[in-house]
């Protein structure tokens, strides 16, 4: 049976670009996005819904006849959504809530990857009963360590400290003053790794792995790695540190494949994306998390370079048919660099009118994250991450150059954009 209507369950940066690959594989697709943003709805249809809601989801797919459920965010992977989709027969890219808890606990995660040997800090875990025992490991690592909420806390639940003090904060914080609610009640406290970090996605069928090219995020708000963490504000791939055959197959081969193998031993086999969270150490790889999904902004400068069908992947994962290794990509680069609204990563503001996007050259993407449309099509920022410009290159440099070139056409009141995304890495940067 072919594919002939997909839903894409999500809002973001990913999933306009998801819905841009698959209907560049096949532009007579019929795609819904739920719920969608401003630029979704000129590809897509976009459907109202609460993704966490898996029955709500289940129900619009059967409703609506689709072919294929693909899952973007972490919190309808771990509602439920693939459960709910498959218990009715829709075929879904993406784990169950038993699969998804590889990223919803990392208590779970990290014994996932003792059993099967996969590189990564040394840890414990713990809750307030273990206070002393985590006290001692941590007084083991001079305070030098990272104090991590077992659940999903939006992705603030990372302490990172320096010394003993700043430890023992953390824990306080996490299991006295319960900073991250019922998610930091339990933690995972683990040394404290230094290196470049660079995002590795696999897409699975729940028993074979294939590799996509890697790529790096830049989380902080201002150039030169400063300021608070945000979603993301720019992305490139692949990274010269990470972009050698040789690099994509240790990774395969040491952290997906036995991830992959371990969840289904366990009897909860991933299908979907698994996105291994890395850090290139002197010592070599270590793997900092597990994500049960495709990362944003990471996405948007990875599928342009992809060149495999998108949605025949997907299908295959779907049904259990994936090959194994590790898949094409077009020769050359991609940078995306996201514009955020005024006051991200704090309180945004929402409405300002965004102009220039059709002004941008015709390979060179916007994926909208943070948008909404006025009946008149009129575009308004609508969210943190407004929208990323995303342009490949024969390099990083020519991409970047042309990603920012493009992004310059781009305008909304209160427009953050860092300048440095695609330059090298400024070692000790961060504040
Ligand atoms: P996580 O959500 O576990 O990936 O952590 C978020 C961020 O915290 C990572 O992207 C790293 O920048 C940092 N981090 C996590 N674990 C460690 C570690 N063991 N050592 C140093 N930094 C870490
Ligand atoms: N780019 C980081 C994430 O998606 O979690």
């Amino acid at each position: 049976m072919g594919i002939g209507r997909v839903l894409i369950v999500g809002s973001g940066g990913r999933e306009h670009a998801l819905a841009w690959a698959c209907l560049r594989d096949v532009p007579d697709l019929a795609v819904i996005v739920a719920p969608g943003n401003g630029g979704t709805a000129t590809m897509a249809e976009n459907v109202p819904l609460d993704v966490t809601d898996a029955a709500a989801v289940a129900r619009l797919a059967a409703e609506r006849d689709v072919d294929l459920v693909v899952i973007g965010p972490d919190a309808a992977a771990a509602a439920g959504v693939a459960d709910a989709c498959t218990a009715r027969g829709i075929l879904v890219f993406g784990p169950t809530a038993a699969a998804a808890r590889i990223e919803s606990s990392k208590t779970f995660a990290k014994h996932v990857m003792e059993a099967a040997g996969i590189p990564t800090a040394r840890w414990i875990a713990g809750d307030a009963a273990d206070r002393k025992r985590l006290s001692a490991f941590v007084a083991e690592l001079a305070g030098r360590c990272v104090v991590k909420a077992d659940g999903l806390a939006l992705g603030k639940g990372v302490m990172v400290c320096g010394n003993l003090d700043e430890a023992e904060r953390a824990l306080d914080e996490c299991l006295g003053e319960l900073r991250f609610g019922d998610a930091g009640r339990h933690v995972v406290v683990e040394e404290l790794l230094s290196g470049t970090e660079v995002s590795v996605f696999g897409l699975s069928d729940g028993r074979n792995v294939r590799t996509l090219v890697p790529a790096r995020d830049n989380k902080r708000i201002f150039d030169g790695d400063r300021g608070p963490n945000t979603g993301g504000m720019g992305s490139i791939a692949p990274p010269a540190d990470a972009s050698s055959d040789a690099f994509i197959d240790e990774v395969t081969r040491s952290v997906l494949a036995p991830c992959i193998d371990a969840l289904h031993v366990r009897e909860t086999s991933f299908v979907g994306c698994l996105y291994a969270g890395l850090m290139l150490t002197p010592d070599g790889i270590r793997v900092l998390e597990f994500n049960a999904r495709f990362g944003d902004p990471e996405t948007q400068v990875v599928l342009p370079l992809l060149d495999e069908s998108l949605l025949e992947m997907f299908t295959a994962c779907a049904r259990g048919e994936v090959p194994a290794g590790v898949a094409s990509a077009k020769p050359g680069a991609a940078v995306g660099v996201v514009a955020a609204a005024a006051g991200y990563p704090g309180d945004v503001r929402r409405g300002d009118v965004i102009t220039g996007i059709e002004a941008l050259d015709d390979d060179v993407h916007c994926f909208h994250a943070g948008t909404a449309r006025d009946t008149d099509g009129t575009l308004r920022t609508a969210g943190g991450r407004v929208l990323c410009v995303t342009a490949t290159g024969a390099d990083v440099d020519a991409a970047r150059a042309r990603a920012y070139g493009n992004l310059a056409r781009v305008h909304f009141d209160g427009m953050q954009a860092r300048t440095d995304i695609g330059l090298p890495v400024t070692a000790g940067a961060r504040s």
